[in-house]
């Protein structure tokens, strides 16, 4: 060989060897334990604020103000043209948040309407040009950062904004005609919209330090919709964890016939049944729900959830083994009205004294089953089980099967103790029968004065 076919040998073999080094680097894969290991924290947490924020707080009439009332783009800017949220105090979100009980937050960074809340460069159509004039995002994170909270980013796959988002069945709002709609998106190019997702997915994720989950929104594949290949969602998804490795990712990519594509479901605005399956298997999850229907601010909605209503949500959740991502929309000055600060600080006060029941806690393994009226969590490294009391008996709560397992059972807010007993009684009184392996504790008569009591037991 001379020297010539020597050098191009040389320089084919680095380019080969390049390439597949960069394709190995770009494919994720992990191990069960590895994967449950990087989401450790996520599932041990259980509990996150959602936060709906964008120029749709001024009509105050749905984060899909824009589609459901086709409110044409130049009329729409009149939003953009008075966004000025000048009570803007994330230090306060964070303290809501913290005081609330919930351990994360997922902002929503741009929603479909394509209204980024961080300084991109590459659109205009950012708050930067708003009257505020400011990056909302920066003082955002470092506010949740500094209450101990992890940073979540929500990014909307759909933008109603974008000159190259190709028109679909259902986005943007113009035209519903199919065939304006063909002459329309010859002029858009969707190549051109994907880097726009990639640049600015690279934008987030590395200008604002540690991003723990990533919350995408979202797909519907099929005749006149779009799915991965029309989002590139490999490739973005590829990106995110390139750029940050122990990000958490959700769903709504339409990656499901990958196993490195999603981390995570997102039933949303409804109760599972049981914990969900994918493929027969239980998968991580995380319900995603409102105070009232709408996501952002939305002034005259009257169907607001009960702090009540809300604290059994959360405890479902979490005894069917999933995470509750709780959302709030602030007001376009800035703030969380008072509906929302109100239910923020019922939860709150239930969780100081049962976020025991919560935190680290999950579905109880099948041999315990759930007394009539409660719901059950378990946690499996402190072996307690925890007994939520929907509604107070009198005096005795049976627990089937659990004779011999118990070590000690106290009431969870005062750590006051319960009796339990497994005796037959009878008599001209009495005909309180315990079945075999059956336990009854004896309840005080007077329900706790708190939302839903908790009773704590210490198995064996
Ligand atoms: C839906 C809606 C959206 C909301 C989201 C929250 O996909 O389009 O408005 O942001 O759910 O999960």
């Amino acid at each position: 060989m001379n020297t010539k076919k020597m050098i191009l040998a040389v320089v084919f073999f680095t380019m080969v060897s390049s390439n597949l080094l960069f394709s190995q680097r770009q494919t994720w894969s992990e191990t069960k334990e590895q994967k449950a290991q990087r989401m450790e924290w996520w599932t041990n947490d259980r509990f996150g604020m959602f936060i709906h924020w964008g120029i749709y707080a001024l009509p105050a009439r749905h984060e899909w103000v824009q589609l459901y009332e086709k409110i044409p783009a130049a009329e729409y800017k009149k939003y953009f043209d008075h966004f000025n949220p000048d009570l803007y105090d994330p230090k306060e979100w964070a303290a809501k948040a913290k005081k609330a009980g919930m351990k994360y937050v997922v902002l929503t960074t741009k929603h479909h309407d394509g209204f980024c809340l961080w300084d991109t460069q590459y659109t205009d159509y950012k708050v930067t040009n708003t009257p505020y004039g400011k990056d909302l995002i920066k003082p955002f994170v470092d506010a949740f950062r500094a209450e101990g909270i992890r940073i979540g980013f929500y990014y909307s796959l759909i933008d109603w904004h974008h000159p190259h988002f190709a028109f679909d069945r259902g986005h943007p709002p113009v035209p519903t005609d199919p065939e304006e709609r063909k002459k329309e998106n010859a002029k858009r190019d969707m190549n051109i919209y994907r880097q726009y997702m990639k640049d600015q997915l690279r934008e987030l994720l590395t200008q604002f330090g540690q991003i723990d989950e990533l919350f995408m929104d979202f797909s519907y594949p099929g005749e006149g919709g779009k799915g991965h290949k029309d989002w590139d969602s490999e490739g973005l998804a590829r990106l995110a964890r390139e750029l940050q490795p122990q990000i958490i990712i959700n769903n709504r990519m339409d990656l499901d016939h990958t196993d490195w594509g999603w981390d995570y479901i997102t039933p949303e605005q409804f109760m599972p049944q049981e914990w969900p399956t994918v493929n027969g298997e239980r998968v991580p999850w995380e319900t995603c729900q409102t105070f009232s229907g709408s996501w952002g601010y939305y002034r005259d909605q009257y169907t607001w959830k009960s702090t009540h209503q809300l604290i059994v949500m959360l405890i479902e959740t979490v005894s069917k083994g999933g995470n509750l991502l709780l959302n709030v929309g602030p007001t376009a000055r800035g703030v969380f009205d008072d509906r929302a600060n109100e239910r923020l600080d019922g939860i709150g006060k239930w969780m100081r004294f049962h976020d025991r029941s919560i935190y680290g806690c999950t579905q109880a393994p099948d041999e315990y089953q759930t007394p009539q009226n409660c719901l059950l969590t378990y946690n499996p490294e402190t072996h307690r089980l925890y007994i939520h009391v929907l509604e107070w008996p009198f005096k005795s709560l049976h627990l089937p099967g659990l004779k011999d397992k118990i070590e000690y059972v106290q009431l969870l807010h005062d750590a006051s103790e319960i009796k339990f007993h497994s005796r037959t009684q009878s008599g001209s009184h009495t005909v309180e029968t315990s079945r075999e392996n059956d336990v009854i504790l004896t309840l005080p008569v007077e329900r706790p004065n708190h939302d839903v009591p908790v009773i704590e037991i210490f198995l064996k």
